[in-house]
């Protein structure tokens, strides 16, 4: 049970490419990745998970066509909406971390309620990075922590790695143990960069609405024979 990572986050990466297999807009691949978020959400449960954190929209995700992130957040307001009612259904917690203040009211509405609602529930705990990029988190962090030090709530000595990790967006959870991508891209696109330093990586070919269960199982697989030795050394096994 201790090869269960506790904290797996993912990228969840082409749906774009899916959907332009199969001759449909991208928008058709986003619908599908929303339904496969769905199935994800049961199964990380299922087998364990205690924190899931998946990437849902970038801050350079702005730099898209403009149909194309209106379609995306078309899906993000109704996948917010409607989260309320599962995930108390569940006893999920939700959580959102990002630049809130660059979403539309509605949105940033309809994610105060979903984390309201659910804050006392105890399962998984699913955190949904929107409009989020590592540097934009820290950058802000920064300015918070000067401004604290400059009013004197924080003494500058009293600045530690785990002051600044207080001032992330994911202050309430766990450093990621295992980060998935999908769709075959080898990088990690301003995603919890702090926060992976010791994280282990898998990397899949599967397209985001393809990936299932099976995958998901295979990842924590892969992630129960390595060897985590955070900078020490470990007796072979
Ligand atoms: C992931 O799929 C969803 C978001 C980034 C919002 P993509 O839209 O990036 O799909 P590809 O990478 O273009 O195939
Ligand atoms: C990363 O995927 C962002 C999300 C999954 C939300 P992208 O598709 O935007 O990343 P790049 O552009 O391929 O690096
Ligand atoms: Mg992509």
């Amino acid at each position: 049970m201790e090869q269960i990572p506790a904290h797996v986050a993912i990228i969840l990466d082409g749906n774009g490419r899916w959907a332009k297999e199969r001759k449909k807009p991208r928008s058709f691949g986003h619908l599908a990745g929303a339904r496969t978020m769905l199935q994800i959400l049961e199964d990380a449960d299922e087998l364990g998970i205690r924190y899931l954190t998946v990437y849902a929209f970038s801050t350079e995700n702005w730099n898209r066509p403009k149909a194309e992130v209106t379609a995306l957040m078309k899906i993000l307001r109704k996948e917010l909406t409607d989260a309320v009612e599962r995930s108390m259904k569940n006893n999920v917690r939700c959580r959102v971390i990002g630049d809130r203040s660059g979403l539309d009211a509605d949105i940033r509405e309809a994610i105060a309620n979903l984390e309201t609602a659910t804050k006392d529930n105890t399962g998984l705990q699913f955190t949904i990075a929107i409009n989020y990029g590592s540097r934009d988190e820290m950058t802000r962090a920064v300015r918070r922590i000067a401004k604290d030090v400059q009013s004197g709530a924080l003494a500058e000595e009293a600045i530690d790695e785990a002051c600044v990790s207080s001032y992330l967006d994911t202050r309430d959870l766990p450093d990621p143990d295992l980060l998935i991508r999908t769709c075959n891209e080898l990088r990690i696109s301003n995603f919890l960069l702090w926060q992976s330093a010791y994280t282990e990586f898998y990397f899949t070919e599967k397209a985001w609405p393809d990936f299932d269960r099976a995958e998901l199982e295979k990842a924590v697989l892969s992630y129960a024979g390595r060897d985590r030795r955070y900078g020490g050394i470990r007796e072979a096994k």
